[in-house]
């Protein structure tokens, strides 16, 4: 249900248009971006949302863009007094802070895709890994050897901790992906690299250390008129494509795409 039908009874139409399509739902908090023309209104937004959807007890405005190698996003609280939730998601389950680590719920069902993808017994490395969402479901379903890396501590933290509730096992790293190559030294069959925002330079240092016949899942954001000019690029640094998708906005005309390369 979008934000703008919730509000119908409360705000006046020339204000509703005001207000942004959609808002962001993790575990039993609510997060929404309220313009600086609504800051008079915001209380009433938020009782509002929590009164039309009983699951959400804190309310969050986001007040900036992600920014920082934690990609955090600062926040107003309007209503509620916790910002640590459990989320639900690919029949696993996750404890965070979202003003501590990031997380967004739009990529489930690509964690599920990928999750599905690994086979039995590989060798897998989620970089970037955040609080888990690839990298608990992936464990949670196959039998494999797995490997977190992530440098925002607190994200490690969760990630540790959502080990326990998914009642499985993995070698996390709090440290910075830019080592990956002194850190690791054995290969991988698989690698996930849901990279932050225009550092495709990651995918270079991969490359050195997966396997011979191993695959990379490489998440990155591009406007639509240059992903031809990217998939040249790739395939002159020798990555063949087995499969791309756009998976959704994140800002007006940017796009995150995953390729799946070999
Ligand atoms: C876009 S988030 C992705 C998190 C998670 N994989 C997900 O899908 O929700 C990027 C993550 O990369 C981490 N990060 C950013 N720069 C890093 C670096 N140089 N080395 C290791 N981790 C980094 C951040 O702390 C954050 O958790």
């Amino acid at each position: 249900m979008s934000l703008r039908s919730l509000l119908l009874d409360k705000l006046p139409s020339e204000k509703l248009a005001l207000l942004p399509k959609g808002f962001e739902v993790i575990g039993d908090i609510a997060i929404i971006n309220i313009p600086p023309i609504l800051d008079g209104e915001k209380y009433v937004i938020a009782e509002a949302l929590s009164i039309q959807r009983k699951d959400i007890k804190t309310v969050l405005r986001k007040l900036n863009k992600i920014e920082g190698s934690a990609r955090v996003a600062d926040f107003e609280r309007l209503l509620g007094n916790r910002t640590t939730t459990l989320h639900r998601e690919n029949g696993c389950i996750f404890e965070l802070d979202v003003t501590k680590a990031f997380f967004s719920g739009k990529m489930y069902y690509e964690r599920g895709r990928i999750a599905q993808k690994v086979k039995e017994g590989e060798d897998v490395l989620v970089l970037f890994a955040g609080v888990g969402p690839f990298l608990v479901p992936i464990k949670k379903k196959k039998n494999v050897n797995i490997t977190g890396l992530d440098n925002n501590r607190e994200a490690c933290s969760f990630l540790r901790k959502n080990l326990e509730l998914n009642n499985i096992e993995a070698n996390i790293i709090l440290g910075d992906a830019r080592n990956m190559n002194n850190l690791f030294r054995i290969g991988f069959d698989r690698i996930v690299m849901p990279a932050p925002y225009g550092q495709d330079f990651f995918l270079n240092m991969a490359q050195s250390i997966l396997k011979s016949g191993g695959c990379v899942h490489f998440y990155t954001f591009k406007k639509d008129f240059e992903i031809p000019h990217f998939r040249k690029i790739l395939e002159e640094k020798g990555w063949h494509i087995d499969f791309s998708r756009d998976c959704g906005d994140v800002a007006p005309r940017v796009k995150r795409y995953v390729f799946d390369l070999s």
